[in-house]
């Protein structure tokens, strides 16, 4: 008689939240404004496309480097140096499918059972899985709610166990749009340090960022390289997430480590779809740009919409495509409000308790996956609902 393995029936179930109760509406035919799920509404830049069939009619049909194509690295590596301050060899990168398998391999790595992986919460839900799997604890540390979810070392600390062995940071933050400042960073790299962790980094809004913005490598403070893994990924700022690229940088002493998950798992990355990741490194910055500036018009629409709804204030997301407007004004929980929105209005929006008890206040409204023009339908039927509360 076959029976699952412990790492299946003893983690949680996943979830993905309000996506699964609007699947079974738009099976009746509701006409739906998907305002839930990350996924960018931009098409893939044209010059990535070609290089990538170009690689697919030049024959680059074969295995190729376990650890990723040598002038993809190169060209990482450079990125890495100019953009992120994090100075490594093109030995210290990893090309990955998608940020999930650059995290998987790093909790499969690092994690054993017993350990404890801190997330600051409100959190990203698909890391709980992948940490559970590999038999480790998930423990969640608040971010400061009051302070607009900054980083509070104090809060941290308190959640600091003997056993635990990593924190997992989300900078630019999903949900809450928080693009964390030095001070913050520098904070928990104290932390790091003093009790002898290692940070998680999951960068992968690192260049979705407004109004000037800055984005910071947590490994690019003093003494952080050697005990941090930076995460990247092509899917969301060049708007390729069906095409699951992404890589991590880490230090060479993890190298041998981490490639031993992903070769495992999947040898390596398709071969052709790294020419496509190599012309978008090397590639024109304003293509990006462009995708960024239209985001910015998207998040200044629903900010200002948001804000004059009854009930609801919205504070300005620094980066990232998600609003995270406090809806406590309503005196109804998160999940009261995101069912109601997909009852009543044909509204998809998240529950912001999805991301953890301090997220209840709060839904989190995706602006980046729509056009303009859906979203201010999705922005009308929202002023609607709330108006009619
Ligand atoms: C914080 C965060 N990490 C990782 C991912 C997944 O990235 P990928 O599609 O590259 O695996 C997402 C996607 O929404 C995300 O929001």
């Amino acid at each position: 008689m076959s029976r699952f393995a412990r790492r299946i029936t003893q983690t949680s179930e996943k979830s993905y939240g309000m996506f699964q109760k609007a699947f079974a509406k738009a099976a009746t035919g509701a006409d739906l404004v998907h305002l839930e799920l990350g996924k960018p509404s931009h098409d893939t830049p044209d010059h990535i496309k070609q290089a990538t069939i170009k690689a697919l009619l030049a024959g680059k049909v074969h295995y190729s480097d376990l650890q990723g194509e040598l002038p993809l690295r190169q060209a990482l590596q450079k990125k890495l140096a100019e953009y992120n301050n994090i100075e490594v060899s093109a030995a210290e990168i990893l090309v990955t499918n998608g940020l999930t398998q650059a995290s998987y391999a790093a909790f499969m790595a690092l994690l054993d059972e017993g350990d404890e992986a801190i997330l600051l919460e409100p959190f990203y839900p698909q890391h709980v899985n992948k940490i559970e799997m590999t038999g480790a604890k998930v423990v969640l540390a608040p971010l400061d709610r009051e302070a607009g979810f900054r980083i509070r070392k104090e809060l941290i600390e308190a959640k600091i166990t003997k056993n635990t062995r990593m924190i997992v940071l989300v900078n630019p933050c999903n949900p809450t749009g928080r693009v964390y400042s030095r001070d913050e960073l520098q904070e928990l790299a104290d932390l790091a340090i003093k009790h002898d962790l290692v940070i998680v980094s999951d960068e992968v809004y690192e260049q979705i960022l407004f109004d000037g913005a800055e984005h910071i490598s947590i490994a690019s403070l003093p003494g952080m390289k050697e005990r941090t893994v930076t995460m990247f990924a092509f899917t969301k700022a060049y708007a390729m997430d069906g095409w699951r690229l992404g890589y991590l940088a880490a230090d060479a002493a993890l190298m041998p480590g981490l490639m031993k998950i992903t070769m495992n798992e999947v040898t390596h990355v398709n071969t052709f779809i790294q020419d496509g990741a190599l012309a978008a490194v090397t590639g024109s910055a304003s293509v990006l740009q462009d995708m960024v500036d239209d985001d910015r018009k998207k998040r200044d629409l629903v900010v200002s919409r948001l804000n004059q709804m009854p009930g609801v204030t919205c504070a300005m997301p620094e980066g990232t495509i998600y609003a995270f407007p406090d809806i406590s004004g309503t005196g109804m929980t998160s999940q009261v409000v995101a069912d109601a929105l997909l009852e009543k209005a044909n509204v998809v929006v998240e529950a912001g308790g999805f991301y953890g008890a301090s997220g209840d206040k709060h839904i989190r409204v995706c602006f980046g996956s729509q056009s303009y023009e859906r979203i201010e339908e999705g922005m009308d039927r929202m002023a609607r609902f709330f108006n009619e509360l």
